[in-house]
C-alpha cells in the first residue's frame, strides 16, 4: 500500500518520526510521499526522504504561503528539485476557505508553479479547498502537454472528478472517506474507474474513523483502502495493489519489480 500524501516533516512528528515510519512499513506501506508546503519544509522533506528508504519527497509552495513567494523562491525550488528522491511538485493550488494569502496572489503563485513544474518535468500535487471552478479553469489553461499529476484530498463533485480525469489527473481519496457523513466522496469513488484512484492520509491531519480527532499517520491509510475495497466490492489486497500501481504511474515511478 502507498500513502500518496502525508506530512511527515511537520512538527507533530518531530518527537517520534522514526517510529511512525517504521509502523507504516510494518503495516505494509511501501512508499510514503511526504509533501512540502514552504521552503523550510521542502528542505526538511528531502532530508527525511533521504534518511528513510520508504519515504519520497514532493516540493512546492502551498497556497497559504503564496504571499511569501519571490524570484529567489523559484531559484531555490529549481535547486531542490534536482535532489535525490524528489518525485513531484506540490502541494500547490488554491485555498479559498482560509484565504491566508490573498486570492489573486494565490492564483499568480499557482500558475507560476504549474509552469515551473512543467519546466522541471515533475507531476503536480494539487490542493483545492473551496476553489473548484478556479482550479479547473487554471489547470485546463496552464497545463502543459503530459504534465498531469494528483488532485490531493479530492473534495469536488463527480463532474469535476471527470474533468480532472480527462486532463490526465488521478484522484486521491483521503481517509475522510471513512467519515459517516462523507456520502459525496463515497458516491464519487463508486462511479470513478478504479485505475485512477489513489489513497492518502494527509497526516497529521484528518485522522480516519475510528481514530478521528487524534493525529493521523501513514499506517492509517489502510482505513481508506478498506473503505474503497468495500465500495468497489473488491478485496483490501486488490484495492491496495491497484491504488499503489496507480500512484507509481501518476508519479512516473517504477514498480519494485522493475527496479
Ligand atoms: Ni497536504
Amino acid at each position: 500500500m502507498i500513502d500518496s500524501h502525508c506530512h511527515l516533516e511537520m512538527k507533530e512528528f518531530d518527537h517520534d518520526r522514526s517510529e511512525v515510519i517504521e509502523r507504516g512499513e510494518k503495516n505494509g506501506i511501501t512508499h510514503m510521499i511526504t509533501v512540502g508546503t514552504d521552503l523550510m519544509h521542502c528542505r526538511k522533506v528531502i532530508n527525511i526522504a533521504q534518511t528513510y528508504p520508504a519515504v519520497y519527497a514532493a516540493i512546492g509552495i502551498h497556497p497559504h504561503f503564496a504571499k511569501d513567494i519571490d524570484q529567489s523562491t523559484y531559484d531555490e525550488l529549481r535547486k531542490l528539485a534536482k535532489k535525490d528522491k524528489v518525485v513531484a511538485f506540490g502541494e500547490i493550488g488554491l485555498d479559498f476557505f482560509r484565504n491566508i494569502s490573498p486570492r489573486d496572489v494565490q492564483i499568480k503563485g499557482f500558475k507560476e508553479q504549474i509552469n515551473l513544474a512543467g519546466e522541471l518535468n515533475l507531476p503536480l500535487i494539487i490542493h483545492d479547498r473551496d476553489a473548484h471552478q478556479e482550479i479547473l479553469a487554471i489547470l485546463s489553461e496552464e497545463k502543459k502537454q503530459g504534465a498531469g499529476g494528483i488532485i490531493h484530498c479530492f473534495s469536488g463533485d463527480y463532474s469535476m472528478a471527470r474533468q480532472c480525469l480527462d486532463m490526465g489527473f488521478y484522484i486521491a481519496v483521503s481517509t475522510t472517506v471513512t467519515y459517516k457523513k462523507n456520502h459525496q466522496l463515497r458516491d464519487i469513488v463508486k462511479k470513478l474507474p478504479m485505475d485512477r484512484l489513489l489513497v492518502e492520509t494527509d497526516s497529521p491531519y484528518l485522522a480516519p474513523s475510528p481514530h478521528r480527532g487524534k493525529r493521523n499517520e501513514p499506517s492509517f491509510v489502510k482505513y481508506g483502502a478498506e473503505k474503497i475495497a468495500e465500495i468497489k466490492g473488491i478485496t483490501l489486497k486488490e484495492a491496495a495493489t491497484i491504488t499503489s500501481q496507480n500512484t507509481l504511474r501518476a508519479l512516473g515511478m517504477k514498480m519494485d519489480s522493475e527496479k
